[in-house]
C-alpha cells in the first residue's frame, strides 16, 4: 500500500468513513481476487528491440480468451471517463457481485462475478474504498471487445445470469469451525479457484458454485490449460498431499515437489503469494476436507512396475516407446526416477498434474515451454525449454504416456491427436 492512500494526493478525498485501514484492507483483499491480473494489460513493446514497459495497474487491456472470442477487461481505476470514478458503492456491488455495469450493460463472465457474488458487505465495502481512494486513476480507456453475433448480444447474458449464475452471499456452514469456514469463503468467493478447477458446462457455466456440488473443483479446462481436480482423490487429486505442502504451493509455487505452472503462475505471482499465513492455512485446509471425486489417474510407488522403471532407465534397458526420448530430454532436470530436484524442478513421479485425466496442459506445457513462478520469498525461477522444434507430435505423445506410466504412475496413454488437436489449436 502506498502511503498517499488517504492524503490529499489522491483524486477523490476519502470520506470520514473511510479509514486509512479499511483501504489497506481493500488492498489485500484485491490481492486475494486476483483483480489485477485480470485487470492489467501484459507490458508493452514500444519499438522493436525495446525492453518491455509494464502497463498502469488496473488499467484494463488484458485480452482473455473464451470459447466466444477475446474479451477485454476494463479500466477500473477511479478515472470518471475511462475508468469506474463515477461508480457508487452500490454500482460497483452490482458490477462485481451480479455482472452489471451502470446504465444496465450486462458483463461477460469472464468477469468472475458468479463467485464474486459471495463477497461479503464488508469486504466489498473495503474493495470500494480502495479502488476509490488507493488505485491511481489512469485516464486511458480500454480496448472494446468485439465478439461475433450472438455472443455480442449482451442482453441475453440476463437470460444466462438467470439460468446459471449463483445468488445471494457466502452462507457459513455451522457444523464446519472457523478455519473451515474461512477456507471455503476465500475458495469460492474473492479466490474464485472454481473459475478454473470446475468443470464448465455447453453454456460455459461453472458446474458447481460449492462443496455442495460434486462437480466443484474436480478440474477444468480454460484456454488450454487443464486447472487439476483438487479433491482428496489420491490420483489426480490432492489426496496424498498435507495442508503444508498445499500451502507452501500457494505461498512460493513450490510445495511437495509440486511446481506451479501454465495459468496457475500468475495466480501464484499475483494473488496468493500475498496471503497471509492464516488465510494460506485456512484456503489448505478446506480443499483437504473435500471428499475424492471424479477420480482418475493412480500412483503406487512400491509397485514393482514402479522398480523396474528406474532400473530399466539406469541401465538404458528400455524398449517402450518414450523411455529413449525421456533420457534424452527431460532426465537431465527431472531425474531418472522422475524425483525432480527440490526448489528447482517439479517430481513427476506421483505428481497429480502428470496423472490428470486432461492432458491438455502437458501438452501445452512441452509445446512452449514454462518458467517457475517468481515470488518474494521462493526459489529463483527456472526454465522449462520448449519442445516444439525438436518433438513430433508422435514422440510428444510417445514421451507424455511414458512419463503418465513410469515410477508408479499410471494414466491414460496420451494419443498423437491429442497432441495434434491442442496444437492445431495453439498454432504452434
Ligand atoms: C478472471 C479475470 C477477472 C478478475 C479476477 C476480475 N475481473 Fe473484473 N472484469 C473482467 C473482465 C473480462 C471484464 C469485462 C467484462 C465485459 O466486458 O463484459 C471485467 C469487468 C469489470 C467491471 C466492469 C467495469 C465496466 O464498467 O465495464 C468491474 C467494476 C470489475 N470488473 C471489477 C473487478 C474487481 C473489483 C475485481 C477484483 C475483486 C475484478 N474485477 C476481478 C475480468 C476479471
Ligand atoms: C486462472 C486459472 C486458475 C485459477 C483462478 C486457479 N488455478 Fe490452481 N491451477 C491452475 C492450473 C492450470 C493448474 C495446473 C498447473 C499446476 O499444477 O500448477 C493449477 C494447479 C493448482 C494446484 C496444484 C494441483 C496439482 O495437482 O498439481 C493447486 C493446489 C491449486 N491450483 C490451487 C488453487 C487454488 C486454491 C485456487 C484459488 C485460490 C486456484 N488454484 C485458482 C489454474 C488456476
Ligand atoms: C532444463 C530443465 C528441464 C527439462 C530439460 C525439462 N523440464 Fe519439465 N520442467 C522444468 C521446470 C523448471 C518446470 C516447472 C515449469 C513451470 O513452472 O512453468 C517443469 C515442469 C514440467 C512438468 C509439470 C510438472 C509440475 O508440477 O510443474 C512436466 C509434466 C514436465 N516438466 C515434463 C517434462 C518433459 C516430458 C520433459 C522432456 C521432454 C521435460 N519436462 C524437460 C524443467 C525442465
Amino acid at each position: 500500500m502506498n502511503s498517499t492512500a488517504n492524503s490529499t494526493t489522491t483524486s477523490t478525498a476519502p470520506t470520514t468513513d473511510t479509514t486509512t485501514a479499511q483501504i489497506a484492507r481493500g488492498a489485500y483483499l484485491a490481492k486475494a481476487a486476483d483483480c489485477a491480473g485480470c485487470h492489467t494489460a501484459p507490458p508493452r513493446v514500444t519499438h522493436p528491440g525495446a525492453a518491455p514497459t509494464a502497463t498502469p495497474a488496473f488499467a484494463g487491456g488484458l485480452g482473455m480468451v473464451s470459447p466466444f472470442g477475446t474479451i477485454y477487461s476494463s479500466n477500473i481505476t477511479p478515472d470518471p471517463r475511462s475508468g469506474i470514478g463515477r461508480y457508487s458503492y452500490d454500482d460497483f456491488a452490482r458490477a462485481v457481485r451480479e455482472g452489471v455495469a451502470p446504465g444496465g450493460k450486462r458483463l461477460y463472465p469472464a468477469m468472475p462475478y458468479p463467485s464474486f457474488a459471495k463477497i461479503d458487505d464488508a469486504d466489498l465495502h473495503a474493495l470500494y474504498a480502495y479502488f476509490m481512494h488507493g488505485v491511481q486513476p489512469v485516464a486511458a480507456p480500454a480496448p472494446a471487445t468485439r465478439l461475433p453475433f450472438p455472443f455480442n448480444q449482451r442482453w441475453a447474458l440476463a437470460v444466462w445470469n438467470w439460468a446459471f449464475a449463483p445468488s445471494g452471499p457466502f452462507k457459513p456452514e455451522p457444523t464446519r469451525d472457523a478455519q473451515w469456514n474461512r477456507g471455503a469463503y476465500l475458495a469460492q468467493s474473492l479466490g474464485h479457484c472454481g473459475a478454473c478447477h470446475t468443470p464448465r458446462g455447453a453454456a460455459y457455466e461453472e458446474r458447481g458454485y460449492s462443496e455442495a456440488d460434486p462437480l466443484f473443483l474436480t478440474g477444468g479446462t480454460n484456454d488450454h490449460w487443464f486447472a487439476p481436480n483438487l479433491t482428496g482423490d489420491p490420483g489426480s487429486g490432492l489426496g496424498r498431499h498435507s495442508a503444508a505442502d498445499i500451502a507452501a504451493f500457494l505461498k512460493h509455487g513450490h510445495g511437495g515437489g509440486l511446481i506451479a505452472f501454465g495459468s496457475m503462475v500468475q495466480v501464484v505471482e499475483d494473488s496468493t503469494q500475498y496471503l497471509s499465513d492464516a488465510d494460506l492455512a485456512a484456503l489448505a485446509a478446506y480443499l483437504k476436507s473435500l471428499p475424492p471425486r471424479a477420480p482418475s489417474g493412480h500412483f503406487n510407488e512400491r509397485s514393482r512396475a514402479a522398480r523396474q522403471s528406474v532400473q530399466a532407465l539406469k541401465t538404458g534397458d528400455v524398449e517402450r516407446p518414450g523411455a529413449g526420448l525421456y533420457a534424452a530430454y527431460c532426465a537431465r532436470c527431472h531425474q531418472t526416477d522422475g524425483a525432480g530436484v527440490p526448489q528447482k524442478y517439479p517430481r513427476l513421479a506421483g505428481n497429480p498434474a502428470v496423472l490428470s485425466a486432461s492432458s491438455t496442459s502437458l501438452v501445452r506445457l512441452l509445446v512452449e515451454g514454462g518458467r517457475s513462478p517468481r515470488t518474494e520469498h521462493g526459489p529463483e525461477p527456472r526454465k522449462m525449454p520448449s519442445f516444439a522444434d525438436q518433438l513430433s507430435d508422435s514422440e510428444m505423445a510417445h514421451v507424455l504416456t511414458f512419463i503418465r506410466n513410469t515410477w508408479g504412475n499410471a494414466a491414460a496413454p496420451v494419443t498423437t491427436r491429442d497432441v495434434s488437436s491442442v496444437r492445431g489449436a495453439l498454432h504452434k
